[in-house]
């Protein structure tokens, strides 16, 4: 070996540790850059070691991905960055099967035939500020009261916030088990049952189940007569009802892209082994021609595009991305 090469081999070494010493410092700040933002603290240096292993495969996870500039979504550090993924799917989805399948109302939309090429429900004032479901798997309450929220501004041209609290603490029945996860449909049974919602404001979310309150449970300002499903597997059929109202679905939502997603057009990674629920609030085609459902979500405003993702519609498969087509179902007011 020539001097030359040894003396290349280490330095090849060294300027290699010192890329990653430098890489290791660059994600340390991200770190606490990320902590301050989120107010976020950690009882013990054993603790903080823990999360910042989790934050900084995220982060590169993440950088890998916006590098690789071939999707039609970016990905972005947000609130989830110091979450494993069991954390995460236990506190931020929670999406169960119906306790019971059947359906009152048959589907009302068969017929509709005046599909408009876009549409958003924002803009005709019937969704409410995205919320923000917090440390507790009631997706399910969240997406169930957006389309109640939006029934009854289409109804009665009045947009008010609905409490989910009320439905976490008082819906208990069918399949429904308060934070540990339930059903959209055995939201709206319930809602039905009681006769209705009552305010946000007067039963505020607290992102735990606690005794229902019979009283607030009485004072209701919005109520459902019904509810029906949409026929499953067709996004054609969704299309039509979305184009009335907004409607509830039910996705996978567990993965890497989606936990991350900041902007553009959802494509996947996802399968549709369904484990959150979420309010389609609209639907459109991207300036680069890839049609998009509009999805309202209840991770918070920091989350994807202010609270909203934009997921491809029309694919291949008939379940639709990450299964969205498989159980769409809306109340009637
Ligand atoms: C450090 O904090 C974690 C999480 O809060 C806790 O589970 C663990 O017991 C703590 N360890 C020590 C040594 O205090
Ligand atoms: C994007 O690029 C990465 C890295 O080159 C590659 O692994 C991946 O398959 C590509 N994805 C698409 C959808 O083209
Ligand atoms: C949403 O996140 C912001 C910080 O990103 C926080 O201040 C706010 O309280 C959160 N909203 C809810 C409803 O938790």
């Amino acid at each position: 070996m020539t001097l030359n090469f040894v003396l290349f081999f280490v330095f090849g070494i060294l300027a290699s540790q010192a890329m990653s010493r430098t890489m290791n410092e660059a994600a340390i700040a991200e770190h606490e850059l990320w902590m301050a933002k989120y107010g976020r603290t950690y009882q013990n240096k054993t603790e903080k070691d823990r999360r910042f292993k989790i934050f900084k495969e995220n982060l590169e996870y993440i950088q890998n991905f916006n590098n690789a500039g071939n999707r039609s979504y970016k990905l972005g550090i947000n609130e989830f960055a110091d979450m494993s993924h069991d954390e995460f799917v236990a506190a931020r989805t929670g999406y169960k099967n119906p306790g019971n399948l059947a359906t009152s109302s048959p589907f009302s939309y068969a017929e509709f035939t005046d599909v408009p090429t876009s549409l958003d429900w924002r803009e005709k004032g019937a969704v409410t500020a995205v919320k923000d479901q917090g440390d507790c798997g009631c997706c399910w309450a969240f997406a169930a009261v957006a389309a109640v929220e939006g029934i009854n501004q289409i109804k009665t041209g009045k947009l008010i916030s609905l409490s989910e609290q009320q439905v976490l603490d008082c819906s208990t029945n069918g399949n429904n088990h308060g934070c540990g996860g339930g059903s959209k449909t055995d939201a709206f049974q319930y809602i039905m049952q009681n006769g209705g919602l009552t305010t946000e404001d007067n039963y505020p979310y607290q992102a735990t189940q606690g005794a229902c309150d019979k009283e607030k449970e009485t004072s209701h300002v919005a109520d459902i007569s019904d509810y029906a499903r949409v026929p499953a597997n067709s996004e054609e059929e969704l299309l039509k009802a979305v184009s009335n109202q907004p409607v509830t679905i039910s996705i996978e939502a567990s993965g890497m892209d989606f936990k991350f997603y900041e902007s553009g057009i959802f494509s996947g990674d996802c399968g549709t082994n369904l484990n959150h629920a979420v309010t389609v609030v609209g639907f459109g085609t991207s300036v680069d021609g890839i049609d998009y459902w509009l999805v309202k979500n209840s991770w918070n405003q920091s989350w994807g595009e202010n609270g909203y993702i934009k997921m491809q519609r029309n694919v291949d498969a008939s379940e639709g991305l990450c299964g969205l087509a498989i159980r769409p179902a809306y109340p009637i007011a």
